[in-house]
């Protein structure tokens, strides 16, 4: 049994946390304390970097202090800390706080890849036995991505993330599409769940937006179109003053849009490698009409079970998912202590 110490600073969420990991036994989350930027940058309509860098650095103390103590003050086995990839600035700040801590204590220091974290957040406080090959997609404001896990990730390779990548977005990422898109309805930043609360009652067929590379031969998506196409009609909408009568339609066919380019993939992915259990992450995840449209059609996919929707706090950013993959990369001997911690980097686009 180990207990990890998560930071996770790498966008504009502060969170520290405590996992108990047992070999081969759920990861049971003894803490998570996570402070949220979104209002700091609201009003600049996106992320700004030298606000989310300055922000961490208030908030990085209180955080772990807090999942310390929240925790009961456990001894510590080793801390797992985001250092790729991410706003450097934001990730420099969660790294420097761990390597301190790692020395000062003691104790070894595992640098987590951001999306290996996303992954291991399907096994957060989770006792639902997992079917392998897994279909994965980590759905988020920074990524779209599907990946086919063959393993248990205590046998996750290095190259886990490169390895099990079939599929993901050659621009912009499905969270990403909803944000802009939102935007240029005028909805506040983040848009994705303002766009999923305004479609209620709203008709999904009355705008038919562009549904990126539909020719079965690829896993890959693309929503830049979907964006254009949107900025077009709303622009002639906005001329008739129409705009406001039209306004849940054009957000329930957005919508549509982007679910659907996301379960064609996701169902295509499925078949084509022979997947037993489907587990979708990432802040898309909590998006309603993903969810009720998944429900109808995964038993045409062959799954064993139905798929995974980890709770929503455990899918956007987080530190209990950080420490979780750092539990499993511990475990294989993939960490830094001592004088080596000052080899430890942040990156902001690591190769894999
Ligand atoms: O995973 P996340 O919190 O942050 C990143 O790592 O990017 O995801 C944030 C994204 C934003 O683009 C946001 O608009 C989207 O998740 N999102 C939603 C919903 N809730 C959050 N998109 C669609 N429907 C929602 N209900
Ligand atoms: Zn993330």
């Amino acid at each position: 049994m180990s207990i990890i110490l998560g930071i996770e600073s790498s966008c504009d969420e502060c969170s520290a946390s405590v996992v108990r990991y047992t070999p081969r036994g759920p990861i049971k989350v003894l803490s998570v304390s996570t402070f949220s930027q979104i209002k700091l940058h609201q009003p600049f309509g996106g992320v700004v970097p030298e606000v989310a860098s300055r922000n961490h650095l208030e908030t990085i103390n209180p955080m772990i202090d807090a999942a310390l103590a929240q925790a009961e003050n456990p001894k510590l086995d080793a801390i797992a800390v985001t250092n790729r990839p991410g706003l450097v600035g934001a990730l420099l700040v969660g790294v420097t706080a761990a390597k301190a801590m790692a020395y000062v204590l003691d104790i070894p220091l595992v640098p987590v890849h951001h999306l290996e974290g996303h992954a291991a957040s399907v096994f957060l406080d989770s006792d639902v036995p997992l079917a392998f090959p897994m279909c994965l997609a980590i759905v988020s404001g920074g990524h779209t991505n599907l990946y086919i896990v063959k393993t248990p990730p205590e046998l996750w390779p290095p190259d886990f993330l490169k390895r099990s990548l079939v599929g993901r977005s050659r621009d912009d990422a499905a969270g990403e599409a909803f944000d802009k898109t939102a935007k240029l309805l005028g909805f506040p930043y983040p848009g994705g769940s303002w766009i999923d609360r305004s479609s209620k009652g709203g008709n999904p067929d009355a705008f038919p937006f562009p549904r990126a590379l539909p020719q079965k031969a690829t896993l890959d998506f693309s929503f830049s179109g979907l964006k254009t196409a949107v900025s077009l009609t709303v622009e002639k909408l906005k001329k008739e003053g129409q705009i406001d009568s039209h306004l849940a339609d054009l957000c329930a066919s957005i919508q549509e849009a982007i679910v659907g380019a996301l379960i064609s993939k996701m169902g295509l992915a499925i078949r084509e490698h022979h997947c037993r259990s489907l587990a979708i992450v990432g802040g898309v995840a909590a998006n309603s009409r993903l969810r009720s449209k998944i429900e109808e059609e995964w038993q045409k996919w062959g799954l064993e079970t139905a798929p995974l929707f980890p709770p929503l706090s455990y899918c956007t950013d987080n530190a209990a998912m950080i420490a979780a993959a750092g539990a499993f990369r511990f475990r294989q001997g993939h960490f830094l202590r001592g004088r080596a911690l000052q080899t430890l980097n942040a990156i902001a686009n690591p190769e894999i």
